[in-house]
């Protein structure tokens, strides 16, 4: 018997043939998915057409009823398959545009390097740590007891005047040298001592080819019992010519600190002329009291060496000025 066709049978093949069609073309899983709405849904092409079922006669109900599952489950099929294809799709792509060229050339930053006063410091740190030295530092802003007083430099010193500085309204200063810390490291330790302490200091002078009113020192303190002066000279000479080899001539020169007894000065050759590195001296014993050590019992040798004559010599620099300009042709030299 032939079935006699249906205007909804129709309608539904029209549907599945028109939907299989689109969705095999969709370019992406957005639009899908409106197609999915647009045939699938509760609202969809597909419900539209089964409303019309109630008025299907009895024998017609069931076929047609089965009809519109098959066309609902071949079209969700379709719909999945265009999903998992574009997925694919969606991931070869990414994967295509992040892929990396390991062979391209890389983008070069050039290494940074260490000021020559950096270098320096750490230069002069390394020896005095080879014999046995600890390093120690203090405060930039200094009160005037540990700038001067306690070495024995009291109000009314004329050393005071060379070592004129930047003062606050409180009285405290910027430290004019690193000897300060000396006495720091003393009130806090017990003998033996053998400290090098570097930092920056500050004064009121006027700038020149081989000063700055802002400069680095290294500071040298050792006490213990029975140190002499052979032991200073021997340490600085042994210093001096880690620092410098063998060559370098060194002078000695009888000086005066307030805080040494005796007093010496250091003179290297730079430029065909004596030029002066460092003071240094036996600790005098009024130092040695205001800590509270026992100049009966303890002697001890101090040293301070100015870090910019020390880096203009090693690298013959001319102008010690060139160190703070921040010049790139300059201090990529080094
Ligand atoms: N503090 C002195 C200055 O800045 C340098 C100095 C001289 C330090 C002799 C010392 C020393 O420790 O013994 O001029």
């Amino acid at each position: 018997m032939a079935t006699t066709s249906n205007p909804l049978e129709s309608e539904l093949q029209t549907l599945q043939q028109q939907a299989q069609e689109a969705i095999a073309t969709v370019p992406n899983l957005e639009e899908l998915e409106q197609l999915r709405i647009n045939y699938l849904g509760k609202k969809g092409q597909l419900s539209q057409i089964l409303r019309g079922m109630g008025k299907l006669s009895a024998e017609e109900r069931p076929r047609i009823g089965s009809l519109a599952n098959e066309v609902k489950e071949a079209l969700q099929a379709s719909l999945d398959q265009q999903k998992a294809s574009l997925q694919t799709a969606q991931i070869q792509a990414k994967l295509a545009a992040e892929t990396l060229d390991v062979t391209m050339p890389g983008v070069s930053r050039p290494l940074g390097r260490l000021h020559p006063l950096n270098s320096t410091i750490d230069r002069v740190l390394d020896i005095f740590v080879g014999l046995g030295y600890t390093v120690a530092t203090g405060p930039h802003l200094e009160t005037d007891y540990y700038n001067f007083e306690a070495l024995n430099i009291p109000p009314d010193h004329p050393a005071r005047d060379m070592q004129d500085t930047f003062f606050l309204a409180d009285g405290r200063l910027l430290r004019t040298h690193t000897s300060p810390v000396q006495i720091r490291y003393m009130e806090s330790h017990e003998p033996p001592i053998r400290i090098v302490a570097p930092g920056r200091v500050y004064r009121r002078d006027t700038v020149d080819a081989t000063h700055s009113a802002v400069f680095h020192q290294v500071e040298i303190l050792a006490v213990d019992k029975g140190l002499t002066f052979t032991d200073l000279k021997g340490t600085i000479k042994e210093f001096l010519r880690q620092m410098f080899g063998e060559e370098l001539p060194v002078k000695f020169r009888a000086s005066y600190f307030p805080f040494t007894e005796p007093s010496a000065e250091v003179d290297v050759q730079w430029q065909g002329k004596w030029l002066e590195v460092m003071g240094c001296g036996m600790v005098d014993p009024n130092v040695l009291k205001a800590v509270g050590y026992d100049p009966e019992v303890y002697t001890g040798f101090a040293a301070g060496l100015g870090i910019e004559r020390f880096a203009m010599v090693l690298h013959k620099i001319d102008d010690i000025r060139r160190l703070y300009n921040s010049d790139m042709r300059f201090l990529s030299q080094f």
